[in-house]
């Protein structure tokens, strides 16, 4: 299973609160297993890109509620997951039936925090089963991944830091570095998405033969 994308939480009729994800990493990923013989469910947040292999089966979400719910139900009969999406970490608390209006000189609109889906299959991961997660950073990157590594009991974690130029969003290449649970750091070149999912797909192999 791969998640991708970003996800929109609904402030009102007309917005939303998002972020820049394009997806294309996820979406990459999902193509580079299922080239290699993989069945993937692409669990996908609102993007502009459609997968092209066969064996891939896309399930389109809006919102990090809906993504955590079709995680949580596929999860269980997967190999592994990697956990691709830009989920917004909180929502509004209520959500306006109608638009709102203008008028007032300040808005504030009260957050609630969405549940952490990686955090969640890390519980439910049973032996077998491979969970990757992503990090992207502005500082501090190979603590915070690190932390988020344990925290989310994940086999491994891909670090792409904003601090690096043509790696992040929206871009069509990336830069990443894989840290393990045994602390070992992998540091890779710049390089396109699709090499970019090579390098990650292999390591899960590798992990998975392990
Ligand atoms: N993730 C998730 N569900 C969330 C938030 C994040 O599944 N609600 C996953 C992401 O897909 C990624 C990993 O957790 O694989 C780390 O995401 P990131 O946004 O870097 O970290 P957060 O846990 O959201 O922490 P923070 O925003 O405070 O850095």
């Amino acid at each position: 299973m791969v998640t991708a994308g970003p996800t929109h939480e609904k402030i009102d009729p007309v917005r939303f609160i998002g972020n820049y994800s394009s997806g294309k990493m996820g979406y990459a990923i999902a193509e580079e297993l299922a080239s290699q013989g993989g069945e993937v469910i692409l669990v996908s947040g609102p993007v502009a890109l459609q997968p092209k292999h066969q064996n891939i089966t896309k399930i389109d979400v809006i919102t990090a509620d809906q993504m955590y719910q079709q995680c949580v139900s596929v999860f269980g009969d997967m190999d592994g997951a990697v956990m691709c999406a830009a989920v917004a970490d909180f929502k509004p608390l209520q959500q306006a039936k109608q638009k709102v209006k203008r008028g007032k000189d300040n808005f504030t609109l009260e957050l609630t925090a969405n549940p952490d889906i990686a955090a969640k299959l890390g519980q439910m991961k049973t032996d077998g089963q491979l969970l990757v997660g992503f990090a992207l950073e502005t500082s501090n990157e190979k603590q915070n991944a690190n932390k988020k590594l344990r925290k989310k009991n994940l086999d491994f974690i891909v670090l792409n830091s904003l601090k690096d130029a043509g790696a992040g969003f929206q871009t069509d290449t990336n830069k990443i570095s894989i840290i393990g649970r045994d602390n070992i750091l992998l540091d890779f070149e710049l390089k396109s998405k699709s090499l970019v999912a090579i390098d990650i797909v292999a390591h899960m192999i590798h992990n998975l033969v392990l």
